[in-house]
């Protein structure tokens, strides 16, 4: 692929987007009760206008129990599915795709905002309330010990993410990620070190996958066929005894058999505190999109410290993965997508509104 492929439109079933760049799924806090406020929609407007091709909400939960802080957005009501609606045709408006990650946080749930500590909330007394997880093993000593779910609670979970991907829909999203990441509900049964069930949701690397596939086939049943399903996972768990590459390329080899899944978004750890990450420079994590892409024949999504257009362009010109999605850069510099393209030769004119903006540089 040329050099500014990472400019070129990408297909995923019968959405189009303009280019390769995407805006990383990134929680705000900012949510009352689970609904999207102005800060939400200036954030992700901005973003579209920046010219991502596609932009992501930030997780958004299933129910309010799991939610990883009180300011977390959920999807559950009418409310939400109203607000939804409104942040679709703004991002709409300016060109991106509008996608949705949608999550359970697990025992990680029930955490203070990260600009308050981001330690466990008490339990009712400050509006906290008791997490649930695959086993009852609490990610740090000072949390609580998370319930451990029953397997009816575990097809309740499955329900509300089919119910809050068929809200989705009716608000107009068209891409669906589940969050199988970072120490969340559907990474910790994943992970042996967070699943340590003897039940059809544990002990093999088939069984352990078994919440996520049924996550999928519930979803699926809610959001159509036409549009793309993506799955974030940790493809690493950066500690001994957890999740590493060849664990998740055989998962996803499932995955890609199952012909419902359309891109694994590749992120690594979170699934314990003193996981051990040897270097983080930029694009550390791309070696796993590689892997993945390469070794199953899905597509895959690069993210972590994808900061300079050169590297973005890099790893979409060499096919080490199909979209590069970018976070922190993008809340720093949400026109970070125009001024990459203005970096490599191909300057942005699609909307009218900005033709006469400064070149960017
Ligand atoms: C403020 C903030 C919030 C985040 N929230 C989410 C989230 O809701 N879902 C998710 O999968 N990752 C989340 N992440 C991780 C990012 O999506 C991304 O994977 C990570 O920041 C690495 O990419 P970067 O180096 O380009 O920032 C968050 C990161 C930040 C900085």
């Amino acid at each position: 692929m040329s050099q500014t492929a990472l400019l070129r439109p990408v297909e995923f079933r019968s959405v189009v987007a303009k280019n390769r760049i995407a805006v990383s799924p990134m929680c705000q806090y900012s949510a009352i009760e689970g609904l999207g406020q102005d800060w939400h929609l200036q954030n992700l407007g901005a973003k579209a206008a920046g010219g991502a091709g596609i932009v992501f909400t930030e997780a958004t939960h299933v129910s309010p129990n799991g939610r990883i802080t009180q300011g977390c957005l959920g999807q559950g009501d009418d409310a939400q599915e109203t607000f939804a609606a409104r942040l679709v045709a703004l991002i709409a408006s300016a060109g991106a795709v509008p996608g949705i990650q949608i999550a359970h946080a697990g025992r990680k749930a029930s955490s203070l905002r990260p600009w308050e500590g981001g330690g466990f909330v008490a339990p009712e007394s400050e509006g906290g309330w008791l997490p649930v997880a695959p086993s009852a093993k609490a990610f740090t000593p000072d949390r609580p010990v998370p319930n451990e779910l029953s397997v009816v609670e575990i097809d309740e979970i499955v329900t509300e993410f089919a119910r809050t991907a068929g809200r989705a829909r009716r608000a107009g999203y068209q891409i669906l990620e589940i969050h199988a990441a970072h120490g969340y509900l559907l990474h910790s049964f994943l992970s042996p070190v967070t699943n340590l069930r003897s039940d059809r949701y544990g002990g093999s690397a088939a069984r352990r996958a078994r919440a996520l596939m049924d996550v999928i086939d519930a979803v699926r049943a809610e959001w159509p066929l036409e549009l793309p399903l993506f799955v974030r996972l940790s493809c690493v768990d950066w500690v001994g005894g957890g999740l590493t590459i060849n664990d998740s390329v055989q998962l996803v080899t499932w995955l890609k058999a199952r012909n419902d899944v359309d891109l694994i978004d590749c992120s690594s750890g979170g699934i314990l505190p003193q996981q051990n990450v040897p270097s983080i420079h930029p694009g550390y994590q791309v070696p796993f999109a590689e892997a993945i892409r390469r070794e199953t024949g899905l597509a895959t999504g690069a993210v972590g410290m994808i900061r300079s257009a050169d590297l973005a362009a890099e790893v979409i010109a060499n096919g080490r993965a199909d979209l590069v999605l970018l976070g922190r850069i993008l809340l720093a510099d949400p026109g970070w997508p125009r001024r990459a393209a203005a970096q490599l030769g191909e300057p942005m004119l699609d909307l009218p509104q900005y033709q006469r903006a400064a070149p960017a540089i």
